[in-house]
């Protein structure tokens, strides 16, 4: 089936679509080929690639748009519930099923589930699964009658199925029924100028989400990120540019100033994949720092509110200064996502209790805690400031000028 390019750029509008690499633009048109075709479709590419708008794209440009769309994190629900959240469960099914309940696929009757990391289903679901898909067939938890649904299953991994049914952790037939249809995303090192295209994107975002001006980015710089191989890929690159836009706002970045943000022992592309393990590490560090970036704004605001209150200032100031003030709320509900996204609970809880235990007091100013961040920074690192600069995530230049302004040579 053709697609017309008008259409191919309305998708992409509508979901916030950024790059026109071949194999991005041959992803966007098969999600719309297969859209009105009732199969079932496997989304795979490396984590941060953005599977997530593939499933979207499929339900919303199929005949099931005006149904359920429920998106499922395979690899979210404890092994022990996910029968019954997916199939839903009968009254004493088991210890605290105190009443029945519906599970997604009796919920999303008519519509399309999305199952995101199916590689992590347990072996017993993947059985459920494979019935409802050949059948429409499924038993709620803890009974004997079968019911009927009727349902389009769109699911995403990021990792190698062929292994992982190799392996003996996936069902060779679930994966040959899910995967009908497959659509693989392109990691984003082999995307070439939509790289720059989305830093440019992110930037202008960050910018205009915490008041800051915009950062640019010289030649030297574009060349570095296209160089770059990105082993988180797009969520990567959108966490760069966000401490890049906190940390440097409104200056023309070079490449010496993006080599701190990025992972030093792995600046340049390579044909090998990185693991998993490693991505998530670097962006495990890259949520510590967006976490600091907040403190730092937070810190500036309770600080201007202060003087307001303390300066006797009407009513009227307040709130024009609360307006001028960035989103703190958006801000968090962002932070929890990008915590659902990568951190178990108890990562984050030691990543705040981290953060709190640098004594950030109110009575301190802005410049004040990022003086003290800095000295503590110094000290640990016996004084050697391209460590420091590495451990704050600042470029080697901004240290320089923060240590003269604060006199801590
Ligand atoms: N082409 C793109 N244009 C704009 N934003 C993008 C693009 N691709 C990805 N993103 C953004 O990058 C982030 C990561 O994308 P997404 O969550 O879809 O990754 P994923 O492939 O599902 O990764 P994982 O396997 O780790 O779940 C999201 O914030 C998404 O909006
Ligand atoms: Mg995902």
């Amino acid at each position: 089936m053709e697609i017309s390019p008008n259409l191919i750029t309305d998708v992409k509008n509508r979901f916030g679509i950024i790059g026109t690499s071949p194999t991005l633009m041959a992803a966007v048109t098969r999600a719309i080929q297969v859209a009105p075709i009732d199969l079932s479709v496997l989304i795979i590419g490396e984590s941060g690639s953005g599977k997530e708008f593939f499933p979207k794209i499929i339900h919303n440009y199929g005949a099931r748009k005006h149904s359920k769309y429920i998106a499922v994190n395979c690899g979210a629900i404890p092994e022990g519930t996910i029968d019954s959240e997916l199939f839903g469960h009968e009254k004493g099914a088991f210890t605290g099923a105190v009443s029945s309940r519906k599970g997604y696929f009796e919920e999303a009757d008519g519509g399309t589930i999305f199952l995101d990391e199916v590689a992590e289903l347990p072996l017993t679901t993947q059985a459920r699964l494979l019935r409802v898909l050949e059948s429409g067939e499924f038993l709620k938890v803890g009974s004997s009658t079968v019911q009927k649904t009727n349902i389009r299953i769109v699911a995403a991994t990021n990792v190698d199925m062929l292994k992982a049914v190799e392996e003996g952790r996936f069902r060779e037939d679930l994966y040959y029924r899910l995967s009908t249809v497959l659509i693989t995303i392109p990691p984003l090192r082999d995307r070439g100028s939509d790289i720059a295209l989305l830093a440019r994107k992110f930037a202008s975002d960050f910018a205009e989400k915490y008041h800051t001006k915009e950062i640019t980015f010289d030649d030297s710089a574009r060349n570095m990120i296209k160089q770059y191989r990105w082993p988180g890929n797009v969520r990567q690159l959108k966490n760069v540019v966000e401490q890049i836009s906190l940390f440097e706002a409104g200056t023309e970045v070079t490449a010496d100033t993006v080599a701190p943000y990025i992972p030093q022992n792995a600046t340049v592309c390579s044909p090998t994949l990185s693991s998993q393990a490693k991505a998530s590490a670097h962006t495990y560090e890259a949520e510590r720092e967006i976490l600091f970036g907040m403190i730092l704004r937070l810190q500036k605001e309770i600080e201007t509110l202060k003087n307001i209150v303390m300066g006797g200032s009407s009513s009227q100031q307040l709130l024009e200064t609360r307006s001028k003030m960035a989103p703190v709320d958006s801000s968090m509900v962002r932070y929890s996502d990008y915590n659902s996204d990568y951190m178990q609970d108890d990562e984050y809880q030691n990543e705040v209790s981290e953060v709190e235990s640098q004594e950030i007091s109110s009575s301190m100013t802005l410049e004040d805690t990022e003086r003290e961040t800095i000295r503590r920074s110094l000290e640990r690192n016996g004084g050697r400031r391209k460590a420091t600069a590495q451990e704050l995530r600042i470029s080697e230049r901004t240290l320089y000028r923060k240590i003269r302004e604060y006199g801590l040579d």
